[in-house]
């Protein structure tokens, strides 16, 4: 079995953090995004996984290399023509699958356990398709399966009245059959191949169609909050073994619960850090509170501030006599007091597409 992750699409909901970096590369738990699918993709045995890119894209290849850190080897494809929908990233791959059976992963969502259930039952009951569901809130953000009698009967792509309390997640193992189903299919009204009409044509040309539900946890990382989300999740579950301090922390500091902080960094006087945090390399923290869900990057200062549930990049400097919650802080990014300047008042220099609460 084969894996083809994608790691392509306009990302435009997580602007302006997207400007600039690939949104498969933001960091949750201090590590790319990305590298989660990988894990979890070698984890079942798969050693040959392409991963789909936006044409020109050199980003990825750059973080991620030719998977030898995962003892998988890694090619990666331009998606032909630009992001025309998922189903679209997965024809485009042909040549890489071949006839062989496959797991796709949106590589834009995290899930919790293994995906061995998946791909057991793909091969026990000898499906030509499974689908991971899992029961949301907001089903009208997703593909939606419309089930009867236990069996999934058709799939609608973002369906204003949805006909069930399911989605169907990035999560997916086919067969070759896929590439038959991808020749009947023309794009939606946004102009995408949509992954739901391969499903939806699969059902309806006899192919066996089988689903498994995601009782645990799992999120598409589409908005902000979905991200502040997955990063509080991933902290809550990493290996107690990885939480080690390697940094220096001063007497005066308390580190309370699960805290992970790398080498080179310092936790000055007057510090209170509440795990689950984790704290890269070379970073300086002084009199400041640092709370539950928090992970800051490598060559982060922070002074005189309370930081919780957030994400705060590489090289961000804070010093703001504030509480910031349930943000996330891009890299290089600023964070002063308004008095430190005169005249008194919030000098913004804010990018295209931020928000600031203030
Ligand atoms: O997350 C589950 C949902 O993913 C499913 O329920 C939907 O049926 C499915 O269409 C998809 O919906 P999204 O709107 O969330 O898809 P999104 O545009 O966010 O893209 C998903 C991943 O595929 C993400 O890693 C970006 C990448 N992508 C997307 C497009 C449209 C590409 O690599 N190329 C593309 O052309």
């Amino acid at each position: 079995m084969k894996a083809l992750i994608t790691a392509g699409g306009r990302a435009t909901r997580l602007r302006p953090i997207t400007w600039t970096i690939n949104k498969h590369l933001i960091p949750l738990a201090n590590k790319p995004m990305i590298f989660y699918a990988i894990e979890k993709i070698a984890a079942v045995g798969i050693t040959e996984i392409a991963i789909s890119v936006n044409p020109g894209d050199t980003e990825i290849q750059k973080f991620v290399g030719d998977g030898s850190r995962w003892k998988v080897k890694i090619t990666y494809i331009e998606q032909t023509g630009g992001p025309l929908g998922i189903a679209h990233v997965v024809n485009n791959a042909r040549s890489f699958i071949g006839d062989e059976p496959f797991i796709f992963y949106l590589g834009d969502n995290i899930v919790l356990g293994t995906l061995n259930r998946f791909v057991e039952k793909f091969q026990r009951e000898k499906l030509n398709c499974v689908l991971a569901l899992s029961k949301v809130k907001d089903p009208q953000r997703f593909g939606v399966p419309e089930l009867r009698d236990g069996k999934v009967v058709r799939v609608d792509e973002k369906p204003s009245v949805p006909k069930s309390d399911y989605a169907v997640t990035g999560i997916y193992v086919y067969d070759k059959n896929f590439f038959e189903a991808f020749t009947h299919i023309t794009p939606s009204e946004r102009g995408e191949y949509e992954i739901s009409d391969i499903h939806t044509w699969l059902i309806e040309n006899g192919y066996a169609v089988g689903y498994e539900e995601i009782t645990g946890w799992w999120k598409d990382t589409g908005k902000p909050e979905d991200l502040l989300e997955g990063n509080q999740l991933l902290l809550t579950e990493m290996n107690p073994a990885e939480m080690v301090v390697e940094g220096e922390v001063a007497t005066s500091a308390v580190i309370h619960g699960r805290v992970k902080i790398g080498k080179g960094t310092k936790i000055g006087e007057r510090c209170l850090v509440r795990g689950p945090v984790v704290i890269g390399e070379n970073c300086i923290i002084e009199n400041s509170y640092i709370g539950p869900y928090t992970a800051i990057g490598d060559n982060v200062e922070i002074y005189n501030t309370e930081v919780e549930h957030s994400v705060i990049f590489d090289y961000v400097d804070i010093n703001c006599s504030k509480r910031i919650v349930d943000s996330m802080i891009g890299q290089n990014a600023t964070v002063l007091s308004a008095h430190a300047t005169l005249p008194l008042g919030n000098r913004l220099i804010v990018g295209d597409n931020a928000v600031v609460e203030l």
